[in-house]
């Protein structure tokens, strides 16, 4: 296993779609493991293989208290949102130490298949249907901070660039 490098907005390979997997494969699997191990390393509760530069419908997850409780999520798609709705603070691996609020679904049911090509449907409420929602927008080139003003946005973009200019 090996960690993975992660991007940071605003990093324009952020903003690139994601295709569908297709090969269920040792090489596919490895990718999952991998995420796993950088998305729990950095202490995230989920993260998109867009974040680290694989442009592959896929995502990794977990929600859980006890952080035993990984979610795998291979071409997934949103079959239904509530109609509730509710703001919720969120944060993104992407964008280091910025926090905002992002209006979203309160639960979402999912289809996707497992690392093994499952195909499954799963229903997902509160932190995990805000987790869904977030990471499936990673997948079609959307980081959390689009949703906010573009005045925030912009200076979301001037501190990372200066933090990551005095980090390089
Ligand atoms: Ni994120």
């Amino acid at each position: 296993m090996s960690l993975l490098n992660i991007l940071c907005y605003p990093d324009p390979r952020l903003h690139k779609v994601a295709v569908p997997v297709t090969e269920f494969d040792d090489k596919l699997r490895q990718l999952v493991a991998d995420m796993l191990e950088t998305m729990y390393k950095a202490e995230g509760v989920g993260l998109a293989a867009t974040q680290v530069n694989v442009h592959q419908r896929l995502v990794v997850m977990d929600t859980s208290e006890e952080r035993n409780q990984a979610i795998v999520l291979i071409n997934p798609e949103i079959t239904w949102y509530s109609e509730e709705r509710v703001k919720g603070e969120e944060g993104c691996l992407s964008v280091p130490g910025i926090y905002d609020g992002v209006e979203r679904a309160v639960a979402v049911r999912v289809q996707a298949a497992d690392e093994h090509g499952q195909v499954r449907e799963l229903e997902a409420k509160g932190l995990m249907a805000v987790c869904v929602q977030h990471e499936l927008d990673h997948l079609m080139g959307k980081v959390f901070v689009e949703y906010l003003s573009p005045l925030k946005r912009n200076r979301i973009k001037t501190k990372m660039l200066k933090a990551q200019k005095e980090a390089a």
